[in-house]
């Protein structure tokens, strides 16, 4: 690492709270830009979170982590979001046993309008911006509504998760190494309405549905145990998922930012109107990432089933949008 590499700034809301407390140390470990990159930590909380963020601060101080330059600590959004090159944010509210993540939707709409105005007035325009916290599609419809300078294309909220969930159901069915497989999308809305489909999915050049040939494990336990895999967690473990929240938030960033080799993965963003899925709706679909940028994948033939899985998760997110309004 040269000793005169400038920092790259890295913004994270809800920084005291359990996701961050796997995020925050990652990035500082280099997981996102690598080890020649010294970083800054923004970490955005609300003010009565702020002694909790000091603890999670000295921790990381305690780590003597090489790469990290600086640690801000803020409540101000308009402090978090000056100058930064990629944005986590994650800090809303929960949802607990019994809730569905809709069920955060007032709660969070607000956070998300102010926070959008600040970046609208203070985020570098290249900045990229990924939305964690739940209603994570619906989030990042808020915050780009009040962002009109920001390109809506340097958002995106995160299905990755879900994407990498279902790769793990599909490896172990078919007995192969998730690196194996490719072609693998998570369509819609980060909710139980979202559909995991194989229809593309290949493993070493062959159909994925050549290789597994139980079709009813796909549509009655692969499609709703992806679905519904944040609620087991939930009930599992009685707090909602972290560590691989955390590490899925990671990899949507660093694919977005790197690349995925003409690999497909799944990304919430901006639709264009591809798919008819209405224009503005942050949706899942597939894309290659290249040159820091995406590329939704076009031009897929659509069966029956599929395009009513979509539309399903698509009406959900036109619900949601049209609550929101
Ligand atoms: P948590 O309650 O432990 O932490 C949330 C943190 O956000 C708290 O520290 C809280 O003070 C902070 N916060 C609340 N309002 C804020 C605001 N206006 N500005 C800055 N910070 C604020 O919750 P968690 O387990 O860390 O989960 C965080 C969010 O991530 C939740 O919405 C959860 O549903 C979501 N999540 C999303 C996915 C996904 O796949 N999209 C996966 C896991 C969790
Ligand atoms: C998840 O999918 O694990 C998160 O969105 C948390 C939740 O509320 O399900």
């Amino acid at each position: 690492m040269s000793l005169f590499t400038s920092p790259k700034t890295i913004t994270i809301s809800g920084a005291a709270g359990q996701l961050c407390y796997s995020l925050l140390f990652r990035l500082a470990a280099g997981d996102l830009f690598g080890p020649q990159q010294p970083v800054e930590l923004r970490l955005l909380d609300l003010p009565q979170a702020q002694t909790a963020l000091r603890g999670v601060v000295m921790e990381i101080e305690d780590c003597a982590f090489p790469l990290v330059q600086n640690i801000v600590m803020t409540d101000d959004p308009a402090v978090a979001f000056d100058d930064a090159d990629v944005v986590f944010l994650v800090g809303s509210r929960p949802r607990s046993k019994g809730m569905e993540r809709r069920d955060l939707m007032s709660a969070n709409a607000e956070i998300f309008k102010i926070q959008g105005q600040a970046l609208n007035e203070k985020a570098k325009r290249d900045c990229r911006v990924l939305v964690v916290g739940n209603p994570a599609n619906t989030n990042a419809s808020i915050l780009i509504r009040n962002a009109p300078d920001f390109d809506p294309r340097q958002v995106s909220s995160m299905i990755r998760l879900d994407h990498n969930r279902a790769l793990t159901q599909l490896s172990r069915k078919a007995r192969c190494q998730v690196g194996e497989i490719d072609r693998l999308i998570v369509w819609g809305n980060h909710s139980p309405t979202m559909f995991a489909d194989w229809s593309y999915s290949r493993l070493d050049g062959k159909a994925l549905s050549d290789v597994i040939l139980d079709k009813s494990w796909y549509c009655e336990v692969f499609i709703p145990e992806v679905a519904r895999r944040g609620t087991a967690v939930i009930e599992t473990r009685g707090a909602s998922s972290a560590a691989s929240a955390a590490n899925a938030a990671i990899d949507q960033m660093r694919d977005w930012l790197n690349g995925t080799r003409g690999r497909w993965t799944s990304m919430a963003v901006a639709s264009e109107g591809h798919y008819d899925v209405p224009e503005g709706l942050i949706c899942g679909f597939p894309v290659i990432c290249e040159n820091g940028s995406f590329r939704i994948i076009e031009g897929l033939k659509l069966d029956d089933f599929q395009q009513v899985m979509l539309a399903r998760t698509v009406a959900e997110l036109v619900e949601e949008r049209d609550a929101v309004r």
